[in-house]
């Protein structure tokens, strides 16, 4: 039986257990956390609930903490997983939501790759054990992938794939263009690139508009993309998810279709974020060989690049240097600076961990401030 390594059992790692868990596939998965107790109850959840779909999953928890790259590399050199995936995060997106809407707001324009060092540190870490392990395993990482699958690129540690982003765009657009057309959607092909920004723009304060993005749509195999307001496509295909923390079970769907597209060699043609260290979302085809951008004729890889880095830079990113340097934008400098006294214009990824314990501690004294 493949093994699969699932670390963080949070919000949407707690959601991967459970389709995992009601899934015809089979695997051995073991489950990490650094909260052991936590892996354990939400494991028991899981089988029990499957036990009503007549599935008896076998899942291991067990305790990882992602800091100790020594101890995470020697279980995975035991263990030998077919993939690993990364579902940690120490301080996750929806946190500042916590705040007064008018300091979220102000901290929400500032994008989500402000937090960057919190979303990075743990999948850099894991990413080095894997390395280090000599252990040859997918590597899927959900965090922010349309902006840390490229640090780690830089780094020699690009995952194999990232989650959600596109993946949520997508299908809320190909379901939207289905609605609007009062036809089936099973009907419809998009073939899309575009960022974590698109997905953050219609949902979250003090987004900026306008981002690129390349867009193909296809009716019973026919090119309409002409036919239709795209820009309000992309808008109302977001649009269509509830507010909140709904849309996550979505996310954990796109991690178990990416995982089973590559350890059971679907040659699935798909969509995701941070393909072999890419920036932002493609459409791309996973199987046993890893992922591959797939480019239809109307673009090249290298034009979707570069939209992807454009976009990047309205979700906080002015650009990722060589030896993996990270460089904010003005707006998300001054927007961390003002709003919770973090004033870092760039930084190496050796310093990750260190500023986002500094992030971590601004905002714990934001949120006594207001409490
Ligand atoms: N692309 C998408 O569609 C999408 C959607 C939602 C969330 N995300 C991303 O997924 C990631 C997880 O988000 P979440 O909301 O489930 O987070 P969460 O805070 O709910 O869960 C994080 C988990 O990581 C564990 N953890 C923390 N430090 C650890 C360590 N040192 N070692 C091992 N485990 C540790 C925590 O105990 C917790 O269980 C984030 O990066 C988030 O931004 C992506």
């Amino acid at each position: 039986m493949e093994k699969v390594l699932v670390v963080g059992t949070g919000d949407v790692g707690s959601h991967l257990l459970e389709f995992m868990a009601r899934q015809d596939y089979r695997y051995e998965v073991i489950v990490g956390d650094i909260d052991e107790e936590k892996a354990r109850l939400l494991c028991n959840n899981a089988e029990i609930g499957a036990a009503f779909h007549g599935k008896h999953p076998v899942f291991r928890p067990v305790k990882i903490d992602l800091l100790d790259i020594e101890g995470t590399s020697a279980l995975i050199a035991k263990e030998k997983p077919s993939a690993v995936i990364n579902m940690t995060v120490m301080h996750t997106w929806h946190l500042i939501r916590k705040l007064p809407q008018d300091v979220y707001a102000k901290i929400s324009s500032g994008a989500l790759g402000a937090w960057l060092p919190c979303q990075l540190t743990l999948a850099m870490k894991l990413a080095q054990a894997l390395k280090d392990s000599g252990v040859k395993a997918y590597y899927i990482n959900t965090s922010l992938s349309c902006l840390t699958n490229p640090v780690l690129g830089k780094l020699g540690l690009a995952p194999t794939i990232g989650i959600g982003n596109v993946d949520l765009v997508e299908p809320g657009v190909r379901t939207w263009i289905a609605q609007q057309a009062g036809i089936a959607r099973s009907r419809i092909e998009l073939i899309m690139v575009c960022h974590h920004q698109h997905w953050v723009f219609p949902r979250e304060a003090g987004y900026l508009p306008n981002a690129p993005y390349l867009m193909k749509i296809m009716i019973d195999k026919k090119d309409v993309t002409s036919e239709w307001d795209t820009d309000k496509a992309m808008y109302e295909g977001v649009k269509l998810y509830p507010a909140g923390l709904s849309f996550t079970t979505v996310s954990a769907s796109s991690t178990l279709k990416n995982l089973n597209a590559l350890i059971f060699d679907e040659n699935l043609l798909t969509h995701s974020p941070g393909p072999n260290g890419l920036p932002g979302g493609y459409p791309v085809i996973l199987n046993a060989q890893g992922a591959k951008v797939f480019s239809p004729k109307e673009w090249t890889l290298e034009e979707a690049i570069e939209v992807n880095k454009k976009a990047g830079q309205m979700d906080g990113i002015e650009e990722i240097k060589d030896d993996g340097t990270v460089v904010f934008a003005d707006y998300t400098y001054e927007a961390m600076k003002d709003n919770l006294g973090f004033e870092c214009k760039s930084f190496h990824p050796d310093d990750s961990e260190k500023l986002a314990r500094e992030q971590i501690a601004l905002f714990k004294e934001l949120v006594e401030k207001y409490s």
